[in-house]
């Protein structure tokens, strides 16, 4: 998230330093050579650093007391009670306030602005101020309890909330056209930079080859720094909700008879609700909707408030995957020495992150019901071997046909556009009796795949 969003502000005209404390990421970057898959951040990366907007550096104070504004990008794992974990985010918020309280940055002009993108409890605003005048008293050998002075130095700072809401597999046309962009600011200045910083964004004056231009202006919400943090949480928290209501419907239309893509399609007619986030299946995974959902869970029960609505959220797609398992036992009995194929290991489609992923949750309930498990994935293949263990609870095919090989039944887990391009007779022929698809994501055309020779079972499909 950190890189795409340097590297997509070095393009709209920014000079921008991308810090990270691992050596040999700063050195594979520089390079060109990027961590993660993520279509078109490549390309953009290496033509940003070529017109000398963008580099890398493991420099952190040196890159403070040269910038105007410091976005922190770390990640916020889930800890064990679902809070958020900000010890990289106070890490980081330490070493700025260290880096201020240098000789260097009193020939600073104006404030940082101190910049929370990572997705943060609400009130960490307070929280990075605390650590940032911490971590200046420590370089500065005393402590300050007045914000914004330390001991003479004067460590001067704003804190800003900008959350993020891109996503992988489509991050860099998020970041340049996104639906709008979130500020959460207690002072009028640092509102204003960040204005001046996201300009060419807002009134889409920075090149593109797009043409048209999707978006004609980016509306710039700003707002507290709690309502910002909390903005991103709702956000999220809604459209794993709204998948989790798309998941319950389907199952009632299955025990009725419907068809719940006919009826997501009537209901997202409706403008008041929308046809996005409708996809019924095996339901939400990845970096962000499972953490940011348990992170306001545990908010809220900080609170002593019991969140019902999200709790509900959060049953109703762990019941998406273990309905993946009962098609199964359904149409083949028992599992034990069945051979099953996952078509897609990756959490969604385009992006080989394997956080959260649906299918790894799969594969363990079948292997420990005796089953032998194949996988494949376009890009996630090599990430997902001997990720789980033992090591055959998972083997990794990198064809799909492979996969599919003496398969008694195949999971398409994650909606890649080649499935839609399986030879289907092909499929019938190399697969064991019942030779059962199930359709995790609703993608194959059932007629067809009846019409191969295969028995097909999807979510919500009558
Ligand atoms: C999400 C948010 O969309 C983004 O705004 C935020 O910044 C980060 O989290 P991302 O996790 O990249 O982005 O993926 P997204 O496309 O939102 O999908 C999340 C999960 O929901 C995936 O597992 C996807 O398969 C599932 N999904 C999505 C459905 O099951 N049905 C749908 O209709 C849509």
């Amino acid at each position: 998230m950190g890189l795409v969003t340097g590297a997509c502000l070095a393009h709209v005209g920014h000079r921008v330093t991308c810090v990270d404390k691992d050596e040999g990421r700063v050195a594979e970057l520089t390079e060109g050579r990027m961590p993660i898959y993520e279509p078109g951040l490549e390309e953009l990366v290496v033509g940003e650093v070529g017109q000398g907007r963008l580099s890398f550096s493991t420099d952190l104070a040196g890159t403070v007391h040269e910038a105007d504004v410091v976005f922190i990008a770390v990640d916020t794992p889930q800890g064990d009670d679902g809070s958020a974990d900000l010890s990289s985010v106070g890490a980081v918020a330490r070493m700025v306030g260290g880096a201020l309280a240098q000789p260097e940055a009193r020939r600073r002009q104006r404030p940082l602005v101190v910049v929370n993108k990572s997705t943060v409890p609400v009130g960490s605003g307070d929280f990075v101020s605390m650590l940032i005048e911490e971590g200046a008293a420590e370089a500065g050998g005393a402590h300050s309890s007045t914000p914004g002075n330390n001991n003479g130095a004067t460590v001067d700072y704003r804190v800003a909330s900008n959350p993020e809401f891109l996503r992988e597999g489509s991050a860099v046309y998020d970041s340049f056209f996104p639906d709008r962009i979130v500020l959460g600011a207690d002072e009028r200045d640092a509102l204003d930079t960040m204005r001046a910083l996201y300009e060419p964004i807002i009134e889409q004056t920075f090149p593109t080859r797009r043409d048209p231009r999707p978006k004609a202006a980016v509306p710039f919400v700003t707002t507290d720094l709690a309502s910002a943090e909390m903005i991103k949480y709702a956000a999220n928290s809604f459209l794993a909700t709204k998948i989790s209501f798309i998941n319950e419907i389907a199952t009632i239309c299955e025990l009725v008879g419907a068809d719940v893509g006919s009826v997501a399609h009537g209901m997202g007619l409706d403008e008041r609700i929308g046809s996005r986030f409708l996809s019924a299946g095996i339901g939400w995974g990845g970096s962000c909707f499972p953490k940011d959902v348990a992170a306001l869970r545990s908010i809220a029960r900080e609170y002593d408030h019991e969140p019902l609505l999200l709790d509900a959220t959060v049953s109703v797609n762990e019941r998406q995957r273990k309905g993946v398992v009962a098609k199964l036992q359904r149409e083949l009995h028992t599992l034990k020495g069945k051979r099953i194929a996952l078509l897609g290991l990756a959490f969604k489609p385009n992006t080989d992150d394997l956080r959260e992923a649906p299918s790894l949750k799969i594969a363990c309930e079948l292997y420990q019901r005796g089953a032998r498990v194949v996988g494949y994935d376009p890009v996630a293949g090599k990430k997902a071997l001997g990720l789980l263990s033992p090591p055959d609870l998972l083997k990794v095919a990198f064809d799909p046909y492979e996969a599919l090989e003496g398969a008694h039944a195949a999971v398409v887990v994650t909606e890649w556009e080649e499935f839609r391009g399986l030879d289907l007779g092909r499929v019938a022929s190399s697969m064991k009796d019942p030779r059962l698809v199930v359709d995790g994501r609703n993608l194959l055309n059932p007629s067809d795949v009846g019409a191969a020779g295969l028995r097909y079972r999807g979510f919500g499909r009558g």
